[in-house]
């Protein structure tokens, strides 16, 4: 389903997002800043993950981020992951893969936007997601859109010599 924002636009994702998808899973500074993604995806990997992410899920939910200024661009994506349709929970990961795209909302329309969908179209009650604990940009934008800190899970992931502790949050539907 494609979800339209007044900056951005979500859409499916297809096979052909293969190529830009592995640019963005082999940047360390995006990949150092992910969990669950490790560094160096060769590009048959890429193009594997997107024609999983391209079949229809109850399960895992993604879309490609384009900005409305330069339609047919990807520019990142985003996804509902582990959606648990009895309990009425999922996690959420949001990505801007091209840097000249930051810093002008689109992370916060996007997760705004999907946030929506996963309350009134999916029917959910809670969304979670896990951010290092060294991710500001991250938790500053999660906060912004009113996750709160439900607790610190320590020393969880040992990336590029040290411990990271991860930060959890959450989102409540507003009854
Ligand atoms: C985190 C990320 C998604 C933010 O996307 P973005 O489109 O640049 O963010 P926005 O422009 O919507 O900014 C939203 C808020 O976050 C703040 N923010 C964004 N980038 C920031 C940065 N580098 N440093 C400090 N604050 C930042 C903005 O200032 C804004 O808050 P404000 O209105 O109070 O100023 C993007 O930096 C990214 O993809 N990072 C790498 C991957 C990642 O960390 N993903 C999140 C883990 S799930």
């Amino acid at each position: 389903m494609i979800l339209e924002g007044i900056k951005c636009f979500l859409r499916p994702i297809e096979k052909e997002d293969g190529p830009i998808v592995y640019t963005w899973f082999n940047d360390k500074e995006i990949i150092d800043k992910i969990i669950g993604f490790r560094f160096n995806f060769s590009m048959e990997e890429a193009l594997d993950w997107c024609i999983k992410a391209s079949r229809e899920s109850n399960k895992d939910i993604k879309w490609i981020i384009e900005s409305v200024e330069e339609t047919s661009k990807p520019i990142g994506f985003i996804g509902l992951y582990n959606i648990d349709f009895i309990n009425r929970n999922t996690e959420i990961a949001v990505i801007i893969g091209d840097k000249n795209f930051r810093g002008r909302g689109i992370g916060e329309e996007s997760l705004k936007l999907v946030c929506d969908f996963a309350f009134k179209y999916l029917g959910l009650k809670l969304i979670s997601a896990q951010i290092l604990s060294d991710n500001e940009p991250s938790l500053h934008l999660f906060k912004k859109i009113g996750f709160e800190e439900e607790g610190v899970l320590k020393s969880r992931i040992f990336r590029n010599s040290i411990w990271h502790d991860i930060v959890l949050m959450k989102l409540i539907m507003e009854e």
